[in-house]
């Protein structure tokens, strides 16, 4: 079974068997569906429904923003073999220094060079998904290595688009594993459309075909828990920070929700759960506009809301681990 190759901030694993008691019935059932994940980051539901026999689904779109994480997607599906001799042979100069006394700064120094020079000159400069050129297959090697050796795992860029995470411990690491790999390869052959742009790009996908079902899981950064209500300084063409792009992400879900065999599944933090000054965890009372105002208000009424307990790292005063409360909204019924 395939599995996510990359450590997602905001991924999906430790919730998926929350979100699978609500997926579609159609989907349940093992009846052919087509899926859509326009915020795929990791793709964690996106290897649970390719890598799992008991759901049959026909074809796939995924998109994200990130344009490095796209072109791995692109890259792993089209030349896997292209990936893999990058990565040997990113694993051998890394190995070459295991049995050295100075490996941690041979390492780091090596890091900074590669992040900064390389790396960054690739994730500048490719962005054409369509054709897959031996740059490329770099690329996306880049992006396995420093999601490996980066700290924490945590692939972030800063708003000029640049990678810009420490590395982590440097010990002796292996940056993948072949068989695993494969499965990844064989799993995207599904992947129709492999997409780095906005969620809305997955508009004619969903909308070709409305004789089969299409199931659309919507992932979004998700509203902080104080979201603000101006747009803040930011370069991308949405900032999910605010409350604004959470309202045209919901005015798109209730378009879809018009065109018939539509089934949505969107994930969003449970605003309503806070922490108290403690550090624990709780909900607010429900007041009487409602237990989820926003989401009520702008999602139309085909929309039902469900909160979900998820575990999660919380980083409040550098608090450990909790479960946080989050909320799973879909246009279907789950009896
Ligand atoms: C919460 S993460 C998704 C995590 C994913 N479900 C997983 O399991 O790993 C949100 C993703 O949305 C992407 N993103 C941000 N803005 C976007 C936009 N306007 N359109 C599409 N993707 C976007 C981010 O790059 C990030 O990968």
């Amino acid at each position: 079974m395939a599995r996510p190759f990359l450590k997602w901030a905001g991924g999906k694993r430790q919730l998926m068997k929350e979100l699978e008691k609500l997926f579609p019935k159609e989907l349940k059932d093992g009846e052919e569906i087509r899926y859509a994940e326009p915020f795929v980051g990791g793709g964690a539901m996106l290897f649970e429904l390719l890598g799992n026999d008991k759901y049959n689904i026909s074809e796939v779109f995924i998109s994200d923003t990130n344009g490095p994480l796209i072109m791995a997607y692109t890259a792993i599906k089209k030349d896997l073999d292209g990936v893999k001799k990058h990565l040997n042979n990113y694993q051998e100069e890394y190995d070459a220094w295991n049995d050295s006394s100075d490996s941690y700064d041979k390492r780091k120094a090596w890091y900074f060079h590669l992040r900064d020079g390389k790396f960054w000159e690739l994730t500048s400069t490719r962005k054409d998904t369509e054709k897959i050129e031996d740059e490329d297959c770099e690329l996306a090697a880049l992006v396995i290595l420093f999601n490996k050796l980066g700290f924490n795992g945590i692939f972030r860029m800063n708003r000029k688009g640049k990678f810009n995470v420490p590395p982590s411990n440097l010990v002796n690491k292996t940056f993948y594993k072949e068989n695993e790999l494969n499965k990844v390869h064989d799993a995207l052959q599904k992947v129709k459309e492999i997409e780095y742009g906005d969620y809305e790009s997955c508009n004619d996908f969903v909308k070709e075909q409305s004789q089969s079902i299409t199931f659309v899981y919507f992932d979004p950064p998700y509203l902080p828990l104080n979201p603000t209500s101006f747009t803040s300084y930011s370069n991308s063409k949405r900032d999910f920070s605010t409350e604004l792009a959470h309202q045209e992400l919901a005015k798109f879900a209730n378009e879809l929700d018009n065109v018939k065999n539509v089934k949505i599944m969107i994930s969003n933090s449970d605003i309503n759960f806070t922490i108290n000054d403690d550090g624990i965890h709780e909900y607010k009372e429900k007041d009487d506009e409602g237990y989820n105002n926003f989401f009520d208000t702008n999602f139309s009424n085909s929309f039902k809301i469900h909160p979900v307990l998820a575990r999660r790292s919380i980083n409040r005063n550098g608090a450990g681990r909790g479960k946080i409360g989050e909320l799973v909204i879909v246009n279907y019924s789950t009896d």
